[in-house]
């Protein structure tokens, strides 16, 4: 047996949590890694036991997750190179290990003791650049000195801590009901409720669950994750309950380059999340909660476990929750490093223990979801905001944001900015002020060259379309969406082929392949982008990705190829004269512009 007794027996009593042994495939997988090493056949043999599985059903499940693929060694420096962390110098910190350890990045030193792995977007985009030693938490803001550090031995690169600083703040005359304020952390059920926890879930116990889902669609949530849709509408799609079980599936995957907000929520208030999940359940009738978080996340994963164990002590969680005679799980489980499993149906394959590859729908999730039963997913942030409408209403809630798009939401901004971080305010405030007024500006007189305004997946304005609201509808009328709320500034030095480019290698990156559209269109945009930021591009190559775009756009199961197709033909329709000067003058125009 290559595995100890104890991770045996961990696995074990995870596996109890899930209606189907596999809910705890990818947790079985984390444990043989963070014990081994690396996986290889026999660890794959001796997990497929536990679970019944051949080891190639295992291998296989194990190769689409980038943290079970790793290059291994004692210390593998994982450096997050995607575009906010890349534009605050993380090539420059590549470059350093590479120097300092002797091996190129995806490769393991010549003696084994370090690899260096290039990883896409941590989630931490406010403290860029970021890295991560192994699955330790993450090391942030990070400078040459402290890769010196990392570099003097395996050892102290492992035991290197440096506490994550706070970076999300509710600004002066905002009455946050998100955040803990004054960089508060209210990690305990004592804390919790000393500021008024979990009385809202004993509120919503006492209305029906249409009298809930009905608050909470007056109130106009509409969804964090992405998409905005109207939360309470979204909860009216479950079926009429029957014997099935029905579950509710929390996203806390948070992979979207320049979004960084769900991780504040879980690592200063994760009871309010938990409360959140406890109403949004009641809403739909859900017999249980499940939270998929990203499997980097191991702060957030602790807290919320330990929370989630405080809650089943105290009564709040399992049999006869808080006293209303019914039984309600939450468990937690996490994700293993591939973007796709933010989406929807890619986050439940994922969560029943398979390859995270979007369903085909119909049936959506509401009739078919996790396990085949009635499931409703919600973002982490979203189911956040619940407890604050059941406690103060619709009204309260419309008149805490914009028309049509109520509510606080957590803005990250991120890139060439003073003061990176998340900052609580209602929807619709100016990007202007967000940009000048929260986020500090930009250093040494720099303008606003571009700005990406809700994740990367979203279309980019330039510098003279800062003056709009950031609510869903106004910034439709600039052409782009609000997406995550994660803004991305440039600055007047920053090479938008390049910008346009480091996106594009990462859609290529996770796409999961099974449209042929996405798979091979995905390479085609990252392929075209890279020739002409090298200086050997031709005229027709932009019509290459116009047309690309074109096929992308609409055509394949999940959203991800409109991203791709959204990042690249956006960033040539705003800056065509750019694109076409990279190809006139066979080089980048822009010397003093970000390396990649
Ligand atoms: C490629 C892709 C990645 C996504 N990643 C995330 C994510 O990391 N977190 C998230 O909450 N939603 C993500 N979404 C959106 C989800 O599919 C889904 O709309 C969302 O979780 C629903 O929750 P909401 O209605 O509360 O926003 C992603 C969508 C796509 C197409
Ligand atoms: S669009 Fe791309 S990521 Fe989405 S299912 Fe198809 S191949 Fe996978
Ligand atoms: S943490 Fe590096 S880009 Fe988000």
């Amino acid at each position: 047996m290559l595995l100890s007794s104890a991770t045996h027996d961990r696995i074990r009593a995870e596996i109890a949590h899930y209606p189907n042994p596999r809910g705890a495939l990818l947790f079985a997988l984390h444990q043989a890694r963070d014990e081994l090493g690396r996986l290889g056949r026999d660890a794959y043999a001796e997990v497929g036991a536990i679970f019944g599985m051949r080891a190639g059903e295992v291998a296989e499940v194990a190769s689409f997750y980038s943290l079970f693929t790793q290059p291994s060694a004692k210390a593998v420096i994982q450096v997050c190179t995607n575009l906010p962390c890349c534009l605050r110098g993380a090539r420059g910190l590549v470059e350093l290990l590479e120097h300092q350890i002797g091996a190129k990045a995806g490769a393991s030193s010549p003696d084994g003791r370090f690899a260096i792995s290039e990883v896409e977007c941590l989630g931490s985009c406010g403290t860029a650049p970021v890295v991560q030693v192994n699955r330790n938490p993450y090391l942030e803001n990070v400078t040459p000195d402290l890769i010196a550090e990392l570099t003097a031995s395996p050892e102290a690169a492992i035991a290197a801590r440096h506490p994550a600083p706070i970076i999300s703040i509710i600004p002066d005359g905002v009455d946050g009901y998100l955040l803990p304020p004054n960089g508060a952390k209210w990690l305990t059920l004592d804390d919790y409720r000393n500021h008024g926890g979990y009385q809202a879930v004993v509120k919503a116990g006492q209305m029906t669950p249409k009298d809930i889902a009905n608050l909470v669609k007056d109130a106009g949530l509409r969804g964090r994750g992405g998409a905005g849709f109207v939360t309470g509408l979204k909860w009216t799609f479950m079926p009429p309950k029957d014997d099935r079980p029905r579950y509710l599936a929390v996203n806390a995957d948070e992979s979207e380059p320049g979004t960084f907000k769900d991780r504040q929520i879980m690592e200063r208030n994760p009871h309010l999340m938990l409360e959140g999940i406890m109403i949004a359940s009641m809403a739909i009738e859900a017999n249980a909660a499940f939270i998929y978080i990203r499997g980097e996340y191991v702060d957030a994963y602790q807290i919320l476990r330990n929370a989630i164990g405080e809650a089943y002590r105290a009564g709040i969680l399992g049999d006869n929750a808080l006293g209303f005679g019914r039984r309600f799980d939450i468990h937690i489980q996490p994700g293993a490093g591939a973007y796709i499993c933010g989406e929807e149906s890619g986050m439940l394959e994922s969560m029943e223990g398979r390859k995270g590859q979007p369903r085909k729908r119909p049936p959506f999730p509401a009739q078919k979801g996790l396990w085949g039963q009635p499931t409703t997913v919600d973002n982490a942030e979203t189911v956040s905001h619940v407890p604050s409408i059941i406690m103060r209403g619709a009204d309260w809630f419309k008149a805490e944001g914009a028309e049509k798009a109520a509510g606080h939401t957590l803005f990250g901004i991120s890139g060439h900015v003073q003061r990176p971080g998340v900052y609580e305010l209602k929807l619709g405030v100016k990007l202007r002020d967000l940009i000048f007024q929260y986020a500090g500006g930009l250093a040494d007189g720099r303008t606003v060259k571009a700005v990406i305004p809700g994740g990367v997946s979203m279309p980019v304005l330039r510098g003279d379309q800062i003056d709009i609201a950031m609510d869903h509808e106004s910034v439709r009328k600039v052409n782009t969406l609000l997406g995550t709320a994660g803004v991305i500034v440039m600055d007047d030095r920053t090479c938008m082929v390049r910008a346009a480019l480091v996106i594009a290698r990462f859609f290529e990156h996770e796409s999961c392949g099974q449209c042929t559209q996405c798979r091979e269109g995905t390479g085609w945009l990252y392929r075209v982008l890279t020739r002409i930021e090298r200086g050997d591009g031709r005229m027709e190559d932009l019509a290459t990705i116009v047309d690309t775009a074109s096929y992308l756009e609409g055509k394949c199961i999940c959203a991800l190829s409109d991203a791709a197709a959204w990042a690249a033909s956006n960033f040539l329709r705003q800056f065509r004269p750019e694109f076409e000067a990279h190809i006139e003058q066979h080089r980048c125009p822009l010397p003093e512009s970000f390396s990649i």
